[in-house]
């Protein structure tokens, strides 16, 4: 139903996400290094009990048993530790960044927009390729931890902390970002989308995103906001540009931009856009927003037009 995007550490797309997975290959061989050496000293015993206890307890001892280990262990941990300084290094004064907020069970994203002004999204995070990115990692609740395994690792969202993770993209292309950290009910649908673009893309992106909501245009779009008032969504939902400034659930000013809903759980379809607000807790169980199922279906169609049509 979904076409998710990748997820996975080993197909990386961003340098830190390289490390690591260079760092993974490495490990793995040492491991089966040090299994095959185990294992074939094991079979070597058993296979010839007759061999010298002597000759025997040398072979484990200095083969399999020690020295082995330790100096393959002790390779893999220096190069190990020799990325550190890399991954740990903060972005260059001036990089972009991008403030994500961790909320049972979504994601408030901040970006500055061309003449500085602070500007919400949700539960996608758009990126340019090719150049070191700041993220600051914030908690409003519990502690969650924010992953985009494609491009580098995870740092945990702890509460009264801010903390800080380094990217720098290498591949433009749709990413799937995940909380770490069991925070909840919802944990499981705790994801987003990251986008990696060319800059031109991005920049144009962000000056979208900037300007406020754009008015509604037809009939059903004008009722749908009326709809949208009356219904109180405005008490948790933001809408820039109109009298909704709601801080408790995501901002919606540019929702129709966006690829998914509900925290990268649903296309972001008129079905499903209908799906989420009159059936939420069935897609998606524990989640804070209440459900509108008593809602007119007249109510209901404007609602999603109007909703559907934030570009
Ligand atoms: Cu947030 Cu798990």
């Amino acid at each position: 139903m979904n076409s998710f995007p990748t997820q996975s550490a080993l197909d990386p797309a961003g340098q830190g996400a390289e490390s690591i997975a260079q760092l993974f290959y490495w490990m793995s061989g040492g491991a089966a290094l040090i299994w095959c050496l185990v294992i074939g000293l094991a079979v070597y015993a058993i296979r010839r009990p007759q061999a010298h206890h002597y000759r025997l307890t040398r072979l484990l001892v200095i083969g399999g048993g020690a020295v082995v280990p330790t100096v393959v262990l002790t390779c893999l941990l220096s190069y190990g530790l020799s990325m550190m300084p890399e991954l740990q290094r903060p972005a260059p004064e001036g990089s972009l960044t991008v403030h994500v907020h961790g909320v049972r069970w979504w994601w408030r994203v901040e970006y500055l927009g061309p003449s500085g002004q602070p500007i919400a999204t949700a539960n996608e995070i758009r990126l340019p390729v090719d150049q070191p990115i700041e993220f600051k990692l914030f908690s409003e609740d519990v502690i969650h931890s924010f992953w985009i395994p494609s491009l580098g690792g995870k740092v945990d969202m702890i509460p009264g902390r801010t903390t800080r993770l380094k990217l720098h993209p290498t591949r433009v292309g749709q990413f799937r970002g995940v909380c770490a950290e069991y925070c909840g009910g919802a944990h499981a649908q705790m994801n987003f989308d990251v986008v990696v673009s060319d800059a031109a893309t991005f920049e144009r992106w962000l000056a979208d995103q900037s300007a406020p909501a754009s008015e509604p245009e037809t009939d059903l779009a004008v009722a749908g906001k009326a709809v949208f008032s009356q219904r109180g969504c405005g008490a948790c939902h933001a809408i820039r540009g109109t009298a909704a400034d709601g801080l408790v659930g995501p901002d919606l000013t540019h929702l129709g931009s966006r690829l998914r809903l509900g925290a990268s759980l649903l296309d972001n379809t008129r079905q499903n856009l209908r799906r989420w607000i009159t059936q939420t807790h069935q897609v998606k169980p524990k989640v804070e927003m209440p459900a509108f199922e008593a809602l007119p279906e007249d109510e209901l169609t404007a609602l999603v037009a109007y909703l559907e049509q934030l570009k």
